[in-house]
């Protein structure tokens, strides 16, 4: 019978026969699957496991350190970068979906390759792809028709010549947060909703600058905080703050005002291939409307997106 505790001594065991006495770098994002696949390397093999964290500069609010303490916390052997000037000067003036994605995947790679040099005798590659990682990647990148490229930390490149570990390979998302509980990670941990590689960037739609990231980082935690604390973060897939490239007039005591609008999304999905809008309760949209703009100078205007997918997509980009 499949359970966590037998996968994790199953797996520690077969991560030890793989690695030996090599070492193994690792990309993590802050998000449950290269956490988990993380801590399951370490249990394996302890600090010869080397972890790369990038601040790209389109995380969410305070996500960096956050994460990087939750990372100690676990004992994980981890290394922040701070990219973030790195980005925004390379996203400027880039308004695209695609070429942002495609800015954002290709200066990843150059930071984690500049720290993968950096430690010495590394033969192996960790990462946290999960089963569906390999099936959408068929059905997204196969010969018919690219969608939207998925630029997930997983797209490290092959000339690297490093050999993969992968060991949550045959997992599903809710395996896979067992095996995580099971390893003592931090349940606020465990429970994250799914956030995409490029962040940020591809919920400002348009060109990203650093101030409309700060804006969408404010509204953007008001939101996620309001959801925990009315006990509606879990009941959802998946929720952000999108920022969108219209202006429109506001009052603001006597003043007139022409400032930015934010878009709300959540939605409920199994695999986020379909989804449905979340049906929110009116009074919470009320209460983190008035919240966002009373304390985010620059936006004026707080809009819900009840589209659902398909035909619309979780993300505007
Ligand atoms: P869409 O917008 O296609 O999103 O309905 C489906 C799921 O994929 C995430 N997503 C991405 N993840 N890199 C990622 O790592 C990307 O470029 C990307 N685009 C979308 C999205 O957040 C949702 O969970």
């Amino acid at each position: 019978d499949w359970t966590p505790a037998h996968f994790v001594s199953d797996t520690v065991a077969a991560l030890q026969k793989q690695i030996g006495q090599r070492k193994v770098i690792m990309a993590l994002s802050g998000g449950v699957d290269s956490t988990v696949a993380a801590t399951l390397i370490h249990k394996a093999i302890g600090d010869r496991l080397m972890g790369i964290f990038v601040d790209n500069g389109v995380l969410r609010k305070d996500e960096f350190e956050q994460v990087l303490s939750t990372y100690r916390q676990i004992g994980l052997n981890v290394k922040g970068v701070d990219a973030k000037n790195l980005f925004y000067s390379q996203l400027a003036g880039k308004s695209d979906p695609e070429a942002k994605r495609k800015t954002i995947g290709r200066l990843f790679i150059e930071v984690f390759q500049d720290e993968a040099k950096k430690v010495e005798g590394v033969e192996l590659l960790g990462q946290g792809t999960i089963y569906p990682d390999v099936i959408e990647s068929v059905s997204v990148h196969g010969p018919s028709v690219t969608i939207k490229s998925h630029h997930n930390v997983g797209g490290l490149p092959e000339k690297m010549h490093l050999e993969l570990v992968e060991p949550l390979r045959f997992l599903f998302k809710d395996e896979v947060r067992r095996v995580g509980a099971e390893l003592g990670i931090p349940d606020d941990l465990l429970q994250r909703h799914p956030f995409p590689g490029p962040g940020l960037a591809i919920r400002i739609l348009g060109e990203v600058t650093e101030e409309k990231v700060r804006l969408l980082q404010e509204a953007d935690h008001i939101y996620i905080k309001g959801l925990k604390d009315h006990h509606l973060y879990s009941t959802v897939w998946q929720a952000g703050a999108i920022l969108l490239p219209v202006k429109s007039v506001g009052v603001m005591g006597d003043e007139r005002t022409y400032e930015f609008t934010v878009a709300l999304r959540a939605v409920t999905s199994v695999d986020g291939m379909t989804a449905d809008w979340a049906h929110l309760p009116y009074t919470f949209l009320a209460d983190i409307s008035n919240d966002i703009i009373n304390s985010v100078k620059g936006i004026n205007r707080v809009v819900y997106d009840i589209s659902s997918k398909p035909p619309a997509t979780i993300e505007w980009e």
